[in-house]
Formats: C-alpha cells, sequence, structure tokens
C-alpha cells in the first residue's frame, strides 16, 4: 500500500491538520507509517504558514497527538499528487469539486464523514467559534472517521 491522503479544511488550522495528527498517530501505533502519506490543507489561505490554532494543539495533545502541521493552501498539483482529497464538510467538498481541473480529479474527493463507523454528522462541524465541547467533538469525529478510513485502506491491501 502506497497511499498518499490530503484532508482539507478551510482555514487548515482547525480539522484538517488534526485529522492529519490523528491519521500519523494511528500509523504509527500499527507500524505502518511508512504505508500511507498524510498531509493537510485549506481552501483559505489566510492562515497560510500558521501552527494550528491553540485551542486545537491543546485538546489533541491531551489524547497524545502533538500537531506542528504548518497551515498552506490547496494547491492545483494537489490533485496529481494525492490519491484521496478528503473534506471536512460541504462547503470544502463543493469547493474542492470546483478546484478541480479534471473529472478524474474529482473522483478523487470524499467527505470525511463517508468513513464514520459511528456518524454523527454528515460533516465536522467547524469548531472555530466554538468552546472546548466544539473542538472534543471534531476530535471525536475525528478519530472515528480516521479509523474507519484506515480499515477501508487496509482491506483494499
Ligand atoms: P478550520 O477552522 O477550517 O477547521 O481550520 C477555521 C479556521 C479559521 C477560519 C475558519 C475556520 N477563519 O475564518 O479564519
Amino acid at each position: 500500500m502506497d497511499t498518499k491522503l490530503l484532508f482539507v479544511c478551510l482555514g487548515n488550522i482547525c480539522r484538517s491538520p488534526a485529522a492529519q495528527g490523528i491519521m500519523e498517530h494511528l500509523l504509527k501505533e500499527r507500524d505502518m507509517d511508512g504505508c500511507v502519506q498524510v498531509d493537510s490543507a485549506g481552501t483559505y489561505g489566510g492562515h497560510q504558514g500558521e501552527l494550528p490554532d491553540s485551542r486545537m494543539r491543546a485538546h489533541a495533545a491531551k489524547r497524545g497527538v502533538n500537531l506542528t502541521h504548518r497551515s498552506r493552501k490547496v494547491s492545483s498539483s494537489d490533485f496529481e499528487n494525492f490519491d484521496m482529497i478528503i473534506a471536512m464538510d460541504d462547503r470544502n467538498f463543493h469547493d474542492l469539486m470546483d478546484l478541480a481541473p479534471d473529472p478524474e480529479s474529482q473522483d478523487k474527493i470524499y467527505r470525511m464523514t463517508d468513513f464514520s463507523d459511528n456518524p454523527v454528522f454528515d460533516h465536522v462541524p467547524d469548531p472555530y467559534y466554538t468552546g472546548a465541547e466544539g473542538f472534543e467533538l471534531v476530535l471525536d469525529m475525528l478519530e472515528d472517521a480516521c479509523g474507519g478510513l484506515l480499515g477501508e485502506l487496509i482491506k483494499k491491501g
């Protein structure tokens, strides 16, 4: 298996870097870090170069996940370089569909909640204007969906 995953949200400072960190953590736990490459990006470039939001870093660290990604904007070359491009919500999904250069690229776009074992919502809600419970909800949803996605990748081989 040599799969390249790109998680995408709006700012690339809350949901998608957390998804990246959780997936990297799961891969390491299973000694699979060489098998899957993981990155994240945002459809909005306003936080370019920034570490993830300090609240998200603090909540993730309590679960043993350190977030060190630097925010970057999605680029058209991402559609060539990645096998699966995974959107956190409908807005991210439709923005990616509009950015995709061709139908083959559009076929690479998924919704994070497609992989949830225990679906709570049909999207991963933006926690930016919420309190601690919003960040915990996002991390619970991402742990569940990353586990489901990794299970699918292992099944496919
Ligand atoms: P994210 O959260 O898309 O999960 O990284 C957000 C971060 C920043 C903004 C919006 C959402 N913002 O508008 O600055």
